[in-house]
């Protein structure tokens, strides 16, 4: 049955209809977990699942599952998906691609009356981005156990708003138990996702075989100093947090350098109190996020950062520095089985694929915590992504779907169908 398809247009319709809610002036999706938007998203992408039958259940930190029922009472389910929650400036494929794929995928075997042996599910995963409330991957976190589900719902954004009086507003505060699955964990869990790099494209392949992630440290950083007036205040009497901050900015970029080729350095947040032309600022907010691809450079950097932490503050004792770790998770490497299933559906199907590792957390990173994991990747446009720019092209997309179709469909049925 390597006949079998996705139907193409369908898929790319569903993203465009989708990227729809939230869309941007240029052309992107700006969707945070738990805003209206997300809320509009997420009872789509239900509306979707009704309409082929799928049994749909949501969990208390507000995860979707959409649960296509197998022959085999004995066989625990196989699990697709990914987030539909965007950046503020992101795109229409990020995420989104991976839960239409794996809807696609279930939308086929509707339409073809085949049934599986496993049940199967299609999951939207909540607050994968991180962007608006941290731990990042904040709902496959909470299901696999990575944090509790009390420390996720007492999250809150710079506003004060929480998650859990998020969920409750858009109406997603499930009650089907963080974690559990019916029937059992998942038999395996693959998740395709555009490869948010420039790796795929450079070898002109459509699809990448994915054997592991980065692993990550994020840190929020507050630094506080001297508030004072910009003119009356002598340059060697001030106490400038803005000052050690962009000390800081230049170290965390350097300490990746010194770790290359695999190390990751970047802040992309800063809060400048009072951010007030004629004062000095008297503290910042900033955040680090900082990934490897083994734990030993991963601590080494983190140790760098404490370090050069200490250095400023010994040449300012008016200056204090707190360093808080947000988020850590090693780094992750899926299942040599499922990868090489992957592989199969691929060479199957005569689509070309390289390996490639992904230097973004997804949410299959946490639940290769709890079942056999892959991931599928498809090239994006100039390799760019969480940017409105984000762009994908639609027979790429398929043949991503397609190497899932026929994965699942061999993990589910052992390649019957
Ligand atoms: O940050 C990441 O790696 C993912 O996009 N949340
Ligand atoms: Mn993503
Ligand atoms: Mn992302």
């Amino acid at each position: 049955m390597t006949t079998l398809r996705i139907n193409s247009d369908r898929l790319w319709l569903s993203l465009m209809q989708l990227g729809q809610i939230g869309a941007t002036p240029k052309g992107g999706v700006c969707r945070l977990a738990l805003t209206d938007e997300d809320r509009q998203g997420r009872d789509l992408f239900i509306e979707w699942c009704r309409e082929i039958g799928l049994e749909v259940r949501i969990d208390e930190i507000g995860n979707i599952f959409a649960r296509r029922p197998g022959t085999d009472p004995d066989r625990r389910a196989i699990a697709m998906g990914s987030h539909i929650d965007t950046q503020p400036t992101g795109g229409k494929f990020d995420g989104n691609y991976g839960v239409m794929a794996g809807l696609e995928v279930l939308r086929t075997l509707h339409e073809h009356g085949i049934q599986t042996e496993a049940p199967l599910e299609v999951i939207a995963w909540t607050n994968e981005e991180g962007s608006r409330f941290v731990p990042v991957m904040m709902g496959s976190g909470v299901f696999s156990g990575a944090f509790t589900l009390a420390h996720a719902l007492a999250a809150t954004d710079t506003q004060g708003l929480s998650v859990g009086d998020e969920l409750q507003r858009i109406g997603y505060a499930g009650t089907h138990p963080a974690g559990d699955v019916p029937g059992g964990m998942f038999e395996a869990y693959i998740e395709a996702h555009i490869e948010q790099g420039p790796i795929l494209e450079a070898h002109d392949l459509p699809v990448g075989i994915v054997p592991g992630a980065l692993g990550q440290r994020w840190y929020n950083v507050t630094l506080s100093g001297m508030e004072a007036h910009a003119g009356p205040t002598p340059m060697d009497m001030r106490h400038d947090a803005l000052l050690a901050a962009a000390s800081l900015v230049t170290k965390v970029n350097q300490i990746a350098m010194d770790h290359a080729p695999h190390a990751r350095g970047t802040v992309g947040y800063m809060n400048v109190m009072p951010n007030s032309r004629n004062t000095i600022p008297g503290s910042v907010a900033m955040s680090v996020d900082f990934r490897a691809l083994d734990d030993a450079t991963l601590l080494s950097m983190h140790n760098a950062l404490h370090s050069h932490a200490e250095l400023l503050q010994r040449h300012d004792s008016k200056l204090s520095i707190e360093i808080e770790q947000v988020v850590y998770f090693p780094p992750c490497h899926f299942t040599p089985t499922c990868i090489a299933t992957v592989r199969q559906a691929a060479d199957k199907l005569g689509i070309g694929h390289m390996e490639v590792v992904s230097g973004a957390g997804h949410d299959a990173v946490y639940v290769a915590n709890l079942a056999p994991t892959a991931m599928i990747f498809v090239p994006c446009k100039d390799g760019i992504s969480h940017n409105e720019l984000e762009d994908a092209k639609p027979e790429h997309l398929a043949m991503g779907a397609d190497v899932l179709l026929h994965a699942v469909l061999q993990l589910a049925n052992g390649g019957k169908s």
